[in-house]
């Protein structure tokens, strides 16, 4: 048989299993306006195949099981952090690391050190979290992802690609002094989970460093990035993954990394910087908001698990391609059904274009909160919405931002799922899609001022 017709299956066996609950279509109706129509605020034991995000749901190894039983719970100088250290350095390259408790625990040290009220950060798409610390720090964040990632039918190898003129430009009109870093994100989460070239990723280091600007990565789906350049980047396709993910480093000064994605645990993070200067600065701050500098947010076998996390994801490029190749198999089940999806199949999930499926509500009528409600009720699974409730509002002009993308994303645990519940899955989506006519707009009956999507709450218009 050719490889290729070889299918990606598991590279593991299971070991434990942890039983969900079934419930009933009454069951789930209750829950959901208990929950506002928010999928956040669903408790999970009413939830049954949990799609709400691959942050920090991982399934763990038994050698990193048995990495917490071996933690070093000093209070200074762990064991456990040096471990860590040596596999950031081996693995992404930076020389500096400081722990955090998670991904948004990195972004706001690195907002507050480097950005000033009246700054502009650019970057490829915005994460939520990730410009709210930008603008918390009073900077103004300057989406220059290409085109083509806010269109969501349009087939594009590598839509987390850096558009160079829109950067130029930004450049030209506020000058590089008044740009603190590039804020550059692999595998772009909001636009899809999609990958940018190293090509691109090259070109924006050379034009940023040509006028005396930092690349900062936010690396925490670099891996998936990685993989897709093997994939799909000429030159890359006998290389490993582990050596992509490395060069993908090389052409960044640092790097903010939520290690609930890609490190396979369930908590963690770090910030990773090359510049010993900065990295003082970064510590300085980090035993004011996070912990001492050897432990950041983590405790000794958080640190621990994840240092073999960080190994376990690039020995051997099995895992990401197995990983990935779980989404690609729901993302074409849903494609052959002829469900409107944003395409190419991303990395950690697929998303769903709500604005395509449901034409008859009008944004402000939050289609892709009301199409994850729908789901939910459907079969129990359990997704999250990508649109306009994500994108939040202005600061300046109070009004909401309207993305040009109404997504709901179901994102894949690493791990932890079955082709099975892929299948089951895909049917819930080809069901509520037959009838989508009826699913209804909503509204705000409370709106938080930041980061409203995670408690906001909702009813039926
Ligand atoms: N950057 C990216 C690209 C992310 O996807 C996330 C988290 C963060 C930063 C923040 O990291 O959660 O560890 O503080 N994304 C989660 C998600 C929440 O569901 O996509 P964190």
């Amino acid at each position: 048989m050719e490889p290729h017709r070889r299918s990606w299956a598991e590279p593991y066996k299971i070991k434990v299993v942890e039983p969900i609950t079934m419930t009933t279509p009454e069951h789930r109706r209750q829950a959901i306006r208990a929950a506002g129509f928010n999928s956040f605020l669903l408790r999970s034991d009413d939830v049954y195949i949990d799609l709400l995000t691959d942050s920090g749901t991982s399934a763990m190894s038994d050698y990193q099981w048995a990495g917490l039983m071996v933690g070093d719970e000093a209070y200074a100088g762990s064991k456990s952090f040096y471990h860590l250290v040596e596999a950031v350095q081996e693995v992404y390259g930076y020389p500096e690391l400081i722990p955090t408790h998670q991904g948004r625990g990195a972004e706001h040290i690195l907002s507050q050190l480097l950005i000033s009220p009246g700054d502009y950060v650019p970057g490829n798409m915005y994460f939520t979290t990730t410009r709210f610390h930008q603008e918390f720090a009073g900077g103004v964040f300057v989406d220059v992802i290409i085109d083509e990632a806010h269109m969501p039918s349009v087939e594009h190898p590598f839509k987390g690609n850096i558009d160079l003129v829109k950067l130029q430009k930004l450049i030209d009109d506020v000058g590089a002094d008044k740009i603190p870093y590039i804020s550059v994100e692999t595998n772009v989460n909001m636009a899809g989970g999609q990958p940018m070239s190293m090509a691109n990723l090259k070109a924006t280091y050379e034009l940023c460093h040509a006028h005396g600007i930092p690349v900062m990565l936010d690396a925490t789906r670099a891996l998936e990035n990685a993989y897709f350049i093997q994939q799909r980047e000429g030159g890359y396709e006998n290389k490993s993954v582990k050596e992509i993910v490395l060069e993908i480093c090389s052409h960044s000064d640092g790097a903010t990394v939520s290690s609930k994605k890609d490190n396979l645990v369930n908590i963690g993070g770090f910030l990773a910087v090359r510049d010993p200067e900065l990295a003082r600065r970064a510590r300085a701050m980090l035993v004011q908001f996070e912990g001492l500098h050897t432990y950041g947010g983590m405790s000794g076998r958080d640190m621990e698990a994840l240092a073999r996390g960080i190994h376990e994801m690039v020995d051997t490029d099995d895992h990401v391609r197995a990983r990935v190749g779980q989404v690609e198999y729901l993302g074409n089940a849903l494609l052959k059904a002829g469900i409107p999806l944003v395409r190419p199949i991303g990395g950690h999930g697929i998303f769903l274009d709500a604005a395509a499926i449901l034409p008859h509500l009008a944004q402000d009528q939050f289609p892709a909160q009301a199409l994850t409600a729908a789901l939910y009720v459907d079969s129990g699974v359990r997704g999250m919405e990508r649109g306009i409730v994500s994108a939040g509002r202005d600061p300046k002009t109070g009004d909401h931002r309207y993305p040009k993308l109404e997504l709901v994303r179901m994102a894949i645990p690493r791990r932890v799922y079955t082709q099975a519940h892929m299948d089951v899955t895909a049917e819930s989506v080809v069901e509520v899609y037959e009838h989508r006519e009826s699913v209804g707009g909503l509204k705000f009956t409370y709106e938080p001022e930041e980061l409203r999507f995670f408690q906001a709450r909702f009813e039926e218009i």
